[in-house]
């Protein structure tokens, strides 16, 4: 074949039509390119308003008359049937799984019933059906606080607007049965107007303001992590009037706030075995997502949790927040290069890992509770149990800490072995501790281990009437349930919704 050159040389005439060509080539991708970035802009912009609304409109599916799209992946959280090795979109019995857990919260609700979540759409429904919140059939019933319901629901910010921040939390949980009916949406994370993202939930903007942060100057980058920061984060309930507080005055690191926690002299309940005054982590998804290489690097948890979509050309953000693994193409292969098998063994390994660690010290956590029973029953004094009780605290926050957040050993897994290694460090030590105040007593023998292998069995140890609980929940669901659905749809009929 002969070179262009020659081709060229021998018919100058080939040479314009080769520059031309290249010409057309080139202005074609240009439009192609100028099309996509113009694309891009209009995923972002355009949307024809069918329906006009207040802020407080806690409805999504009158959100959804505007946003389909958004809405129509959103409403994909109902789906439970993805699983992965440790999580996923189904409900998981934890308690079933590990039930050492149900001795680590003996005197304490969440003895009773804990479980892996589910996706947004079942918010409310859940936290109606567990037994944590018990089954507050009269007004005058005992109930958890409103605090409750905070991370629940549209309606929470709609409430508080309209009775007060602090109103709101003092509220009895049952009193505000009616009012919170719409499971977590988009009044949550977005500003009606300009659908800008924006912070619904006081806690989140007081915390970062006693740390002198002002969260309303955050990157647009920072808010797609701050908005789930809203809720996916370790909490207390504070004084008398249970105001939500996130207690990061002294930093975000499990040491920091239990640091926060003991200047305080604070304990979320004593344990009814040990009598340890104890402290409940909640799920410090965010702050140890901070710990990790990803935040490190500036990746948000919308990267991973709700990566960007196509449909008919438009894109938009998938609003279906699941794990990632489930959809690898659109979250990790964005960035990474490697097969999907591949990273999803990297997942699998580092959860692995941390598991094996996780299991050991709840194991040591439940014998040093059972052994501090038993010195108690020996007639141990305060003072000689005074050190091993801070040990059982100290590790048990520290287990809890990195229990609780179900993402935390992939987000951050150096750190949460970090915090494990150190809980098993307390709590060998505490055990250790009980020993030495056994032998004082006059015990040198081994303290024997009830029969604790299976959830039942442990619930029945630890003296909880589980019949009796299940009862009086199925009643509950049955009888209340219904009536705040009625009431909620009845108020609901009333708003203002004008249609274009
Ligand atoms: C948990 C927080 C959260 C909730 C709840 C939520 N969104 Fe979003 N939404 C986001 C994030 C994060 C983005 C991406 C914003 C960005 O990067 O600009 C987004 C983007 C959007 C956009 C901009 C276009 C796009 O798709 O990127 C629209 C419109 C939108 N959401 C509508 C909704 C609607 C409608 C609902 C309720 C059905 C909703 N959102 C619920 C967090 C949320
Ligand atoms: C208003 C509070 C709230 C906000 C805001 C929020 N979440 Fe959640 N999230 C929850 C609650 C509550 C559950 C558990 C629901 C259940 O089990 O019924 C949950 C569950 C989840 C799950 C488990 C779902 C599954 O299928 O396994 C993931 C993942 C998750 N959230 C990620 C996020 C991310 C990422 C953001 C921010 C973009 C976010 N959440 C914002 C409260 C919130
Ligand atoms: C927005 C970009 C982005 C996304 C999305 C992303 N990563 Fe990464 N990932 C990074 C960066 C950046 C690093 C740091 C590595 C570096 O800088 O060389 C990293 C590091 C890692 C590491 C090594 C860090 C460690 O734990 O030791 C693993 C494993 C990893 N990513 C897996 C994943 C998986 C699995 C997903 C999906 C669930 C994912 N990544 C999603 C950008 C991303
Ligand atoms: C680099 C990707 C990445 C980022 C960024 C990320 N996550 Fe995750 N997240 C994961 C992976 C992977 C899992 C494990 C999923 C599994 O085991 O199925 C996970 C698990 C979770 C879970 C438990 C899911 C379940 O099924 O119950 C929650 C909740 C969660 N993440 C919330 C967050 C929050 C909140 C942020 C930001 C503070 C965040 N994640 C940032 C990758 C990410």
């Amino acid at each position: 074949m002969k070179s262009i050159r020659e081709l060229v040389k021998q018919n100058p005439f080939i040479g314009w039509v080769v520059f031309f060509v290249t010409i057309v080539i080139v202005f074609l991708l240009g439009l192609l390119a100028s099309s996509i970035i113009e694309r891009r802009a209009e995923a972002e912009f355009v949307y024809t308003p069918q329906v006009e609304y207040e802020q407080w409109e806690p409805r999504n599916e009158i959100w959804g008359k505007n946003f389909p799209r958004e809405y129509n992946t959103y409403m994909q959280t109902s789906d439970t049937t993805f699983r992965s090795k440790y999580n996923g979109a189904h409900k998981i019995d934890m308690l079933a799984l590990a039930p050492e857990m149900v001795v680590l919260w003996a005197g304490y609700p969440f003895s009773m019933e804990y479980n892996q979540a589910r996706g947004h759409y079942y918010a409310v429904t859940d936290v109606q059906n567990i037994l944590r919140t018990g089954s507050p059939m009269k007004p005058d019933d005992p109930s958890m606080p409103g605090t409750c319901w905070a991370c629940k629901s549209p309606d929470v910010p709609r409430m508080m607007n309209s009775m007060g921040i602090e109103g709101f939390y003092k509220a009895k949980w049952s009193a505000l049965g009616s009012e919170i009916a719409n499971p977590i949406g988009c009044a949550d994370c977005h500003d009606a107007k300009t659908m800008n993202l924006q912070i619904s939930r006081p806690a989140l903007v007081e915390a970062f303001q006693r740390q002198g942060i002002d969260v309303k100057k955050a990157t647009h980058q920072e808010m797609r992590s701050l908005v789930c920061a809203q809720c996916h984060v370790e909490y207390y309930f504070k004084g008398d009037g249970k105001y939500l507080t996130f207690p990061w005055d002294k930093g975000f690191t499990a040491e920091n706030m239990e640091e926060y926690y003991d200047s305080y002299n604070f304990s979320d309940w004593k344990h009814s075995l040990s009598r340890t005054p104890m402290i409940k982590a909640q799920h410090p998804d965010y702050e140890l997502f901070r710990m990790g290489v990803h935040y490190d690097r500036g990746v948000a948890c919308a990267d991973c949790h709700m990566p960007y979509k196509s449909e008919g050309g438009v894109k938009f953000t998938d609003h279906h927040i699941q794990s990632p693994l489930n959809n690898v193409a659109n979250t990790c292969q964005v960035c990474h290069r490697e097969e999907t098998q591949k990273l999803i063994a990297n997942v699998f390994q580092r959860q692995d890992k941390v598991f094996e660690n996780r299991r050991q010290l709840e194991s040591i956590l439940a014998k040093a509770h059972i052994e501090a029973k038993f010195a108690w029953d020996k007639g141990a004094t305060e003072k000689q149990m005074e050190s091993s009780l801070k040990l059982i605290r100290a590790a048990q926050w520290r287990w809890d800490f990195s229990a609780a957040g179900h993402g935390s050993s992939f987000h951050a897994p150096l750190e949460v072995s970090r915090i494990i290694g150190a809980g098993i460090q307390k709590s060998s030590e505490a055990r250790l501790e009980i020993a030495r105040v056994l032998a004082k007593l006059g015990f040198n023998d081994e303290v024997s281990m009830p029969d604790i292998s299976t959830k039942d069995k442990a619930q029945k140890y630890i003296g909880l009437d589980m019949d009796k609980l299940y009862k009086e929940k199925k009643e509950f669901i049955k009888e209340i349930i219904p009536k705040w659905k009625s009431e909620a749809k009845e108020r609901e009929a009333k708003y203002d919704v004008k249609n274009y």
